[in-house]
């Protein structure tokens, strides 16, 4: 038996964390890290159950193990992600109507046009870099569609995407709080042309129901959530999903045989490579798990990724791909009142694209023994992806 014991993941150690959840799962399930003083929780019940417990699970001192989150001080823009019941329900009523799966389908067309022009360019490219082919600037699109970017600022808009997400971690700290600067006034003239010119997009709807309801600064605070959960998250889905893949041959053939089968798929590769590997709530009173007692004010980190692959939910080879797996249920998204609002459109844009893939380039191979893994604690994915066309 290996010693049980949960280290932070960033970059390279990325690669592999599974044998560490595996230890941990079995042996301590409730692990308290002494560095930094934090505790972890790795089986699936456990995730699931603390997840769908806002009350004494809170989310309001942010999302990290930071012990004096030094979220940024967002005032009355405190985004969703940050707020407990019964604040997160009311706003959470109010901008759900923006996020319905009917209105993840329409943007269907848009979506496999924009697809089919990078597998286009990609084709001629022949082999390539996947990431910034197609997995980083589709769910960049999706998100700028979804509030409403004229076509004309989508360049600038991708610019800004990218230096949020990198200043989400430490080191491109500066560059990501200049992005945040031009994308507030950005968003704020945004909003005064929409007053005008309302079009079908979330923030017109947002606009429409009146100042007192939704104030701007929400808006805004909304705008830098789906900017920071959509993108590198889709980005870790379909990078992860492109490897399981191009590994498991036997699998791919199953979907080449039967592409019907790609929802399916979608969900068991969201299992598996759960882009969203952990995220931290703030205990309110004390509980009791697997014998011990986590003091209230303690940060507990909900291991996503960890209870993706519970053998205790998901049977013997859980941390087998199986595109044919029947799943009843996932951390991917979270669960309960943060339950993930893009779910529908990470859903639909990551079918599409594997779909697009497996029709133009069945014989496909991404290459992960070469692949870079981004900086960052939380979300697991690839900068860089070598991409053949054909294996
Ligand atoms: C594969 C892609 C995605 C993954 C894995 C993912 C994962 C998650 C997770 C785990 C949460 C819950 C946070 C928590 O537990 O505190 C969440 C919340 C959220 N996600 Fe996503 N997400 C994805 C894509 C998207 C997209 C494309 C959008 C927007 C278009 C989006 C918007 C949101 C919003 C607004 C919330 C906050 C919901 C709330 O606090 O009530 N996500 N997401």
């Amino acid at each position: 038996m290996g010693e049980s014991r949960y280290v932070p993941r960033s970059g390279e150690s990325w690669r592999n964390p599974y044998p560490m959840y595996s230890e941990l799962r079995n042996n301590s399930p409730a692990y308290f890290v002494e560095e930094g003083s934090y505790w972890f929780l790795s089986r699936f019940e456990d995730v699931f159950n603390a997840a769908r417990n806002p009350r004494i699970f809170s989310s309001r001192h942010g999302l990290t193990i930071d012990q004096d989150s030094n979220n940024l001080d967002m005032g009355d823009a405190a985004p969703i992600v940050f707020l407990d019941p019964p604040e997160h329900t009311e706003f959470r009523r109010l901008i759900s109507k923006g996020f319905t799966p009917r209105k993840a389908e329409d943007m269907t067309e848009d979506i496999f046009s924009f697809v089919e022009s990078a597998i286009n360019r990609i084709k001629e490219l022949g082999d390539c870099d996947i990431i910034s082919e197609l997995f980083k600037p589709l769910p960049s699109y999706v998100v700028s569609k979804y509030l409403g970017v004229p076509a004309s600022d989508r360049v600038i808009f991708d610019t800004w995407t990218e230096k949020i997400v990198a200043g989400a971690i430490h080191d491109e700290e500066s560059a990501g709080l200049e992005a945040i600067y031009e994308v507030t006034n950005y968003f704020t003239e945004l909003i005064e042309w929409r007053k005008r010119t309302p079009g079908d997009d979330l923030i017109s709807e947002l606009i429409e129901m009146g100042e007192e309801k939704v104030s701007i600064m929400w808006i805004l605070g909304l705008a830098f959530t789906m900017i920071t959960g959509g993108n590198d998250t889709t980005t870790g889905l379909l990078g992860g999903s492109a490897v399981l893949l191009s590994e498991n041959p036997e699998q791919r053939k199953l979907l080449l045989e039967d592409l019907r089968l790609i929802p399916t798929a979608i969900e068991e590769l969201l299992r598996m490579t759960s882009p969203v590997q952990g995220l931290s709530r703030v205990l309110m009173e004390d509980f009791k798990l697997h014998g011990k007692t986590i003091p209230s004010g303690s940060r507990v980190l909900l291991g996503y990724g960890s209870g993706n692959r519970d053998e205790r939910e998901f049977g013997k080879n859980s941390e087998k791909l199986d595109v044919q797996r029947k799943i009843k249920r996932i951390l991917s998204f979270g669960s309960g009142a943060h339950f993930c609002l893009g779910a529908s459109v990470a859903r639909l844009q990551s079918s599409i694209a594997l779909k697009e893939i497996l029709r133009n380039f069945p014989d496909f191979y991404a290459d992960d023994t070469s692949s870079v893994y981004a900086t960052g604690n939380y979300v697991r994915r690839h900068t860089h992806l070598a991409f053949h066309t054909s294996s």
